[in-house]
């Protein structure tokens, strides 16, 4: 029988991208899933779209950075499905311009998404996860293995989700609930993706991907299958975090080399 077979998943930010590809890859192995987004009409679609592949699934419209919503999408999977075996905190923005120039609502919301979400979600889901001895993953970045210029706050939220699986692992420890961190390399994105500009504007992604949505998502149920506490994605993100490690300021130099190149180098491999 398939390890993900019956179980239950809740997924925030499902309605496109990595979370979605995430949904699919858990109803085609068999587990009953609970979709959030905030923009409904694209999560009933989204919800649709898995219920033909033959899935039982939930669509929980709402936004992870309020407490009353995460609670609710939490709940949303006990009252349907009776339990939940999986969190996947998915939902995240993403953002472009160098602190001096950044709109102070543009650093909120990135915090309030990335980071207060994952931990609002988390902490409603708990209770439950301690009962079913399940998985809470959290989705991070290279960005979060270390600093980027033009990426402060991405960077911060998803490196403040290093320090937030670490110290719930070390709380979780005796309930048995397994929780691991997956740092994505760029990744294929839908059309509709936007990411926040220093004005606050929503504009579309400048990143060439660096692996296909498909594998993210194998990936993540991977590393929830065999209980692992961390997994990097991308040649680059391992030899960065490697690197990072023995000498950060060889980094740092390659980093500013790269991004004063005329040569794109930086957005190619950041
Ligand atoms: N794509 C990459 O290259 C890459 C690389 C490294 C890490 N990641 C991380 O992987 C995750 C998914 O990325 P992606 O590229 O698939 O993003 P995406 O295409 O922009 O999808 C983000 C999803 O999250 C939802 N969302 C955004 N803000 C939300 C909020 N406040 N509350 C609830 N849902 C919210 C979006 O729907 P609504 O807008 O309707 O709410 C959407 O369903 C993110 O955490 C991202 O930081 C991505």
């Amino acid at each position: 029988m398939d390890y993900f077979e019956g179980k239950v998943a809740l997924i925030t930010g499902a309605s496109r991208g990595v979370g979605l590809a995430t949904a699919r890859e858990l109803v085609r192995r068999g587990a009953r899933v609970v979709i959030t987004a905030r923009g409904a009409e694209r999560l009933e679609s989204s919800r649709s779209q898995l219920a033909r592949m033959g899935g039982e699934v939930i669509a929980v419209p709402g936004d992870v950075g309020t407490w009353e919503d995460s609670h609710a999408m939490a709940a949303a999977a006990v009252s349907g499905f009776g339990r939940l075996d999986i969190l996947v905190n998915n939902a995240g923005v993403s953002m472009r311009g160098d602190l001096a120039e950044l709109a102070p609502e543009v650093i909120s919301r990135v915090l309030a998404t990335n980071l207060a979400g994952a931990m609002y979600v988390t902490r409603a889901a708990l209770p439950s996860l301690v009962a079913s001895r399940g998985h809470v993953v959290f989705i991070s970045s290279i960005a979060g293995l270390f600093g980027l210029p033009g990426a402060s706050a991405y960077c911060a939220s998803k490196g403040g989700l290093t320090g937030l699986c670490e110290s719930l692992r070390l709380e979780l420890e005796p309930s048995g609930v397994h929780a691991g961190i997956v740092y994505l390399g760029f990744t294929e994105h839908d059309p509709e993706k936007r990411i926040l500009a220093c004005d606050g504007s929503l504009v579309p992604p400048d990143r060439p991907a660096h692996h296909p949505q498909s594998l993210a998502a194998e990936s993540i149920l991977a590393m929830i299958e065999k209980r692992r506490r961390r997994l990097v994605m991308t040649p680059v993100g391992k030899l960065g975090m490697v690197a990072y490690r023995v000498s950060p300021g060889l980094v740092e130099r390659a980093i500013l080399f790269a991004r004063s190149s005329r040569l794109g180098i930086y957005e190619r491999f950041s």
